[in-house]
């Protein structure tokens, strides 16, 4: 007998169950042989929120929470930080290798080459009230993008799935930028291909009467820098989102809709706008032990901390904070950036966020950053999008790829009524039992 195996015993039946046990997991599937009797469906894992339950077998993202290790593709996210560019990083997240010279020059030709929008987007983007959140119109527009790209649909024909991860990446900073200008009532401006990829995306944000835009170097490499460290997170909620929707075969324009909404939460890529408005209503370092006293009496809770992977200093916070230093010593240090770091210092000497093993995450320092550089608040959860499509795309390649994988579709555990008779409107009490939950 192998020792790579679980033995169950049913204490129901008295039955004994060996599972075979591989990589660290037992398959939810093989649970299902535990029955009372023959008619009973068998035994099922209940598990809301995903917190114990692997959706997949991926090669792209490494993370370990309790060390605070994140890699891409087995190269620690420091290095990359500190070496490559989020294209080179987009690269090797869908290639699964860093490119060679001529790879890189034809990846970001292709990249480059796709930055244009039909200009009927413009049209729905007019459409929107002049105060619409730049993030609504981010989801909106990547759905209104799959009805102008019909050969999406056609996500087993290698050559077309490429183009439409080519398309996506070099569109989401155009329909960004574009979002934006149109929140403030300005012109669009067009996508300049002369620069970087970071640098174009500056152009369309802030570009006005010049006639070229030239990127401050400083800020690009910063840009630059958060946009590696947003491009991957292994199977978070947004993630989940991607590959869930485009488990039904559906075209990843509305895949990667659906993603960016669950992006958009303010548990998700939607909390380094809520720090953002945190700091501000905190206001001074002397209000920060109130704010904490309150967060620890359940009425909110911090923004920013806690991870529910890490459970340790999360790597990119910490690259951030590096990040920062240089982004202020051109923009002037931004007083937020005291209240920040003093609540950060209050919480992880406090008992209440050092039992639940609460640290700063990607979001605690990334807004103060994007605001130094100028970007609106609203803008932040939208700077997060962008490069997260580079791991969205990957990870929904990787799941065409899997043979293991099938349309997504978890089970319940029922606790409703059963089989009623139905009640004419004349006999109806009008009482409802726990209608919304
Ligand atoms: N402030 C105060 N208490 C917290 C916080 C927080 N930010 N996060 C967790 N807790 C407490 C929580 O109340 C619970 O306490 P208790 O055991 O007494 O009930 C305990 O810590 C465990 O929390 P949980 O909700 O079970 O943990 P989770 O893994 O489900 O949630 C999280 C993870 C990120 C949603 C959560 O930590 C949170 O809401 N953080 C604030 C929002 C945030 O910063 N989100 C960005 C995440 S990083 C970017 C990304 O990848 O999306």
């Amino acid at each position: 007998m192998s020792n790579n195996t679980l033995t169950i015993t049913d204490n129901r039946t008295g039955k004994q169950y060996e599972l075979p046990i591989e990589n660290e997991t037992i398959k939810a599937l093989d649970l299902r042989q535990i029955k009372v009797s023959n008619d009973d469906f068998g035994l099922m894992t209940y598990d809301p929120a995903f917190m114990n339950t692997a959706s997949c077998k991926s090669r792209i993202t490494f993370i370990d929470g309790d060390k605070g290790i994140l890699e891409y593709r087995g190269f620690p996210i420091d290095q990359l930080a500190e070496k490559s560019s989020y294209l080179e990083v987009s690269y090797l997240l869908l290639h699964g290798e860093l490119p060679t010279e001529s790879q890189l020059k034809d990846w970001t030709w292709n990249i480059t080459h796709h930055t244009f929008i039909n200009e009927s987007i413009k049209q729905v983007m007019d459409g929107f009230h002049y105060n619409a959140h730049p993030m609504g119109m981010f989801i909106s527009m990547l759905g209104a993008l799959s009805t102008f790209y019909p050969d999406a649909k056609d996500i087993f024909n290698e050559e077309a799935r490429w183009k439409q991860i080519y398309r996506l990446i070099a569109k989401a900073p155009t329909i960004a930028a574009f979002a934006y200008r149109h929140r403030i009532g300005m012109q669009y401006a067009y996508p300049d291909n002369d620069l970087s990829y970071e640098g174009n995306f500056l152009n369309m944000m802030f570009k006005t009467t010049e006639l070229k835009y030239k990127p401050d170097p400083v800020i690009e490499r910063a840009l630059n820098v958060l946009f590696i460290l947003h491009a991957d997170h292994e199977q978070n909620c947004g993630t989940n989102a991607m590959r869930s929707i485009a488990s039904a075969q559906t075209d990843p324009f509305s895949s990667m809709a659906g993603a960016a909404a669950a992006l958009y939460g303010p548990l998700h890529g939607g909390a380094n706008e809520m720090v953002l408005r945190m700091l501000s209503e905190i206001g001074s370092v002397n209000k920060v032990p109130d704010y904490i006293k309150r967060v620890k009496a359940g009425e909110f809770r911090l923004m920013g901390f806690g991870h529910r992977v890490y459970k340790n200093y999360d790597p990119r916070a910490r690259i951030i904070k590096q990040v920062a230093d240089e982004v202020f010593e051109v923009t002037g240090k931004d007083p937020m950036l005291d209240v920040a770091l003093e609540l950060e210092r209050i919480a992880l000497e406090d008992e209440y966020f050092v039992k639940r093993k609460l640290y700063p995450n990607v979001d605690f320092y990334s807004g103060i950053i994007y605001k130094a550089l100028c970007f609106p608040v609203d803008m932040f959860p939208v700077l997060f999008a962008i490069p997260r499509t580079a791991g969205w795309l990957a990870q929904w390649a990787e799941m065409l790829g899997d043979a293991d994988q099938k349309i997504a579709r978890p089970r319940q555990v029922y606790l409703g009524q059963r089989t009623r008779e139905y009640v004419p409107m004349a006999e109806r009490n009008g009482k409802t039992e726990g209608a919304i939950a």
